[in-house]
């Protein structure tokens, strides 16, 4: 099954064609990174009104890139939620008035469980089940047991800030432009480890996680130049890395799961990768940086399991975000 798949929740518009949930044909992916930095973050009106610039010259230019045309497609698939209502309506609208015009099967995805999918689009044996998925991205953080496709079980998650939304507060509190996260990592690259310590929430007998005392943290080591700000960068990524890939392999070898499966903007952050493949004890799947941030491959990769076991969204339904993605 060939499907055109597009994602469009927040600030990247995006377009991908890929066939049967795992090869990618064509992808293109349009960062509005540059017109938010000037406003320290993501601003709702101006992403709606740059996707609806930008949504029609990306879908064009993924079906550029994978060489076919409309005419060539069995089904299209959008990201439903979660995400900016604006933003989401924009791809979601377009999606599916080409599903509409072409008489085609229409399907909107969870945001969350396309970032899963992105695992599926590695070359290689596909992920074995159980698998336990830790979801790293600006606004989530996720720990899920996956027991096949579409079957999740909910273990934890952030009781406060996502693990990216601290990076990009903790960022912004260093004087480093939006999004933080890539730019702690460039910033604690530079440094070292110092005798600078910061907290790490634990959390002990759960499975969440917490990240608002560790942002305050900052605020103060910032504020009382407790240490250069390279170095609070770098403690601060090595807390953030030190409870995620403890708790995450901790909980892994509890469960007996086959794999652990990582996804989200945040799992691009080398440290991370590098931690989880050190400690957990069970193959750990990272998809690409490129698939880990927002993208519309991983969501043609989760909507191409899904229509093959023939479900649909019928085209006079609208966006609906939740954040019990693993109900959807
Ligand atoms: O999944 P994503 O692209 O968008 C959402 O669904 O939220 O994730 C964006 C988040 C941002 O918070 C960003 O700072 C973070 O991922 N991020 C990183 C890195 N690259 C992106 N965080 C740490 N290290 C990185 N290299
Ligand atoms: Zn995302």
């Amino acid at each position: 099954m060939f499907v055109l798949a597009i994602e469009s929740s927040c600030d990247e518009t995006a377009a991908a064609l890929v066939e049967d949930g795992t090869t990618v044909h064509g992808a293109v992916v349009a960062s509005q990174v540059d017109l938010h930095a000037k406003y320290g973050g993501i601003v709702p009106e101006v992403a709606s009104r740059e996707h609806l610039r930008a949504i029609v010259p990306v879908i064009r230019e993924a079906f550029a890139d994978a060489g076919c045309g409309l005419e060539d497609i069995d089904a299209v698939c959008a990201t439903r939620g979660p995400g900016l209502a604006g933003a989401l309506m924009v791809g979601y609208s377009a999606g599916k008035a080409i599903a509409f015009g072409r008489d085609l099967p229409f399907l909107g995805v969870n945001h969350l469980e396309g970032h899963v999918y992105a695992n599926w689009l590695v070359e290689g044996p596909a992920p074995v089940f159980p698998a336990l998925c830790l979801v790293v991205s600006g606004g989530h953080t996720d720990l899920i047991l996956m027991h096949g496709h579409g079957s999740y079980e909910r273990l934890g998650g952030t009781l406060d800030d996502a693990a990216g939304e601290a990076f990009d507060k903790s960022g912004r509190l260093l004087g480093l432009p939006f999004p933080g996260g890539p730019e702690i990592a460039k910033l604690a690259a530079t440094a070292g480890p110092s005798s600078l310590r910061l907290p790490r929430a634990w959390l002990r007998g759960t499975r969440d996680f917490s990240f608002s005392g560790l942002k305050t943290a900052v605020l103060h080591a910032v504020r009382d130049e407790a240490a250069l700000p390279a170095e609070i960068a770098w403690e601060f990524q090595e807390a953030v890395v030190d409870v995620l890939a403890g708790k995450v392999s901790r909980i892994a070898r509890e469960l007996g799961v086959a794999e652990v499966l990582v996804a989200g903007g945040v799992a691009a952050n080398t440290r991370l990768r590098e931690e989880l493949q050190e400690r957990c004890s069970v193959p750990v799947r990272i998809p690409p940086p490129s698939l880990c941030t927002d993208n519309a491959a991983m969501i043609g990769a989760a909507g191409g399991q899904r229509l093959a076991l023939g479900q649909r969204s019928p085209l006079d339904e609208d966006i609906f975000s939740t954040n019990d993605w693993t109900r959807v």
